[in-house]
């Protein structure tokens, strides 16, 4: 019976040996499954406590108050019969409307360059209103607007070989790169394949990694927002990177990272860089560090036509280093009984006159005009950065040379500067972690001389901000903001939840009457 004992002992041991193997080989999985589950239930508590339930309400009741205009003339359903011309018009005259941006005291948002210009594109666009570029046969005009749009593009960015797409903004652009990039992993075996991010990468990323079923890698920047952590952006990056992502400059500091070593690391490692230009991408050619092409390791770029390049919105332009590349991105069908179904883009059908009106937009500028554009909207950037970096109340995030400032505080509540600014009618972007705001420099901002009025506000707001007595204040609490709007959100607690409310609100799903459900 010895060798039974023998078998028994060591089968143990042999099987014990192997639970913890699989359980250590697992752990990094295990535990965070575990850890989301338990954090998860945790939330759903909390949730349920009356305290919190109460709070919540009010704050949707807050929100539905103001967030916004109901049209008193709102449609529920189609007219019984259908109005003439005339008084469409007088009743589109009635709609809620807000034509501050014209003033210039935006952040981004409105990248317009005169009445004169948008007249002209807003006459070819009417030409190819009902055009398809997914009929490329009816459609020619749009087909070779479309490929001049990514030859000029690429040109720009000093591509040895054409491939690229127009897509429909910054987002479109980012998502596609991400897909190319996993498909390309797939390919070579990579199960779950991954993206490496900092965390000062459009909010895009997530978006694209969450809907392509990415593992997503976001790695801490300094505080300064400048530079990557190096040692945590190199360990990151393991065998199931597929992609590297840097931005040229980021939508939240306005900082450009730095793409040479980035790329670099990427080009080590074998895997793809993706420069995000949409913000900066009609800028940075012209800037004292041009980056394109030429940088080894940049294997995609991404800049949006509809921002800096002044084109009508709904338009953005991916580049990529190689056709092989693009090859990943496009979709073709050869078994659809709809016959042969070829796409490059997430789109089926895309909206040519769009096309039309980036592709008049880009000729009328020229290399010449983005130029000039380009110059003064870094040398307005860099004014208002060296004035404000003569305050010693504040500080300027990081090294911005571009187009966005960013400004946060230790020393006073930069929140209450925010909410000044607003109630002097700026509207800014609200940041987070740390708390901070940013303005993006437009052409109406430049137009409208508004350098000396923002000085000149940041200025009474943080003397506002100092010498007023705390209960003379408007009461504010912890700001976060829903990306985009300049919605209040006091609570940091269940903001998703808030989130969701706000586009509820946003599409008049809850109204004032039924704001509580
Ligand atoms: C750096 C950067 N990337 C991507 C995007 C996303 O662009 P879009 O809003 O056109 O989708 C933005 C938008 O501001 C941006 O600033």
């Amino acid at each position: 019976m010895k060798w039974v004992k023998y078998i028994v002992e060591n089968s143990i041991i042999y099987f014990a040996g192997i639970g913890l193997y699989y359980t250590y080989k697992n752990a990094p999985e295990w535990y965070e499954v575990v850890s989301n589950k338990l954090a998860r239930k945790k939330e759903e508590i909390i949730r349920k406590l009356p305290i919190v339930e109460k709070k919540l309400e009010s704050i949707k009741e807050e929100l539905a108050e103001t967030a916004f205009e109901e049209w008193e003339k709102s449609f529920d359903k189609l007219p019984e019969n259908g109005f003439s011309p005339s008084d469409i018009m007088n009743l589109t005259e009635t709609l809620p409307k807000n034509n501050e941006w014209k003033k210039g005291k935006v952040s981004g948002a409105v990248y317009h360059c005169g009445d004169g210009l948008t007249k002209m594109v807003g006459k070819i666009v009417c030409d190819n209103f009902w055009s398809n570029p997914l009929h490329a046969d009816l459609f020619p005009q749009i087909r070779q607007m479309e490929a001049d749009i990514i030859r000029m593009c690429a040109n720009l960015y000093n591509a040895e070989e054409i491939a690229g797409c127009v897509t429909t903004g910054g987002s479109e652009s980012i998502i596609l790169a991400c897909k190319t990039y996993r498909d390309i992993g797939i390919a070579q075996g990579i199960e779950k394949p991954e993206l490496v991010i900092l965390d000062t990468a459009h909010a895009a990323f997530e978006k694209a990694a969450e809907l392509l079923g990415m593992k997503l890698i976001k790695v801490k920047t300094s505080e300064d927002m400048d530079e990557p952590n190096w040692r945590d952006l190199e360990t990151s990056i393991t065998e199931n990177s597929v992609l590297l992502v840097g931005s040229a400059p980021n939508f939240p500091y306005g900082n450009v990272d730095n793409i040479v070593k980035m790329a670099a690391l990427a080009d080590r490692q074998k895997i793809g860089f993706h420069m995000d230009a949409c913000l900066g991408g009609f800028i940075l050619p012209f800037s004292e560090n041009p980056l394109d092409f030429r940088v080894r390791g940049i294997t995609s770029i991404s800049m949006d036509t509809h921002k800096f390049g002044y084109c009508p919105k709904g338009s953005s332009v991916l580049l990529y280093r190689s056709r092989e590349l693009i090859h990943s991105q496009y979709f073709v069908n050869t078994e659809w009984r709809g016959g042969i179904y070829v796409s490059p883009t997430l789109l089926g059908s895309r909206n040519g006159s769009i096309i039309s009106g980036a592709w008049a937009t880009m000729i009328y500028f020229g290399r010449n005009g983005y130029e000039n554009m380009a110059k003064n909207i870094i040398e307005t950037t860099k004014s208002i950065v060296d004035k404000l970096r003569e305050i010693d109340d504040i500080h300027v995030i990081g090294n911005p040379n571009i187009c966005v400032i960013a400004i946060s505080s230790k020393q006073i509540d930069i929140n209450e500067v925010y909410d000044f600014m607003i109630k002097r009618g700026w509207n800014l972007n609200h940041l987070q972690y740390p708390n901070a705001f940013h303005i993006c420099i437009t052409p109406i901002f430049i137009k409208n001389n508004k350098e000396k009025e923002f000085l000149d506000d940041i200025m009474s707001a943080i003397a506002y901000t100092k010498n007023t007595p705390n209960d003379e204040k408007d009461k504010l609490g912890t700001l976060s903001m829903v990306y985009g709007t300049t919605q209040k959100i006091k609570e940091r607690s269940f903001i998703k939840e808030l989130g969701i409310y706000y586009q509820d609100l946003y599409y008049s799903l809850v109204t004032k009457k039924n704001k509580n459900k």
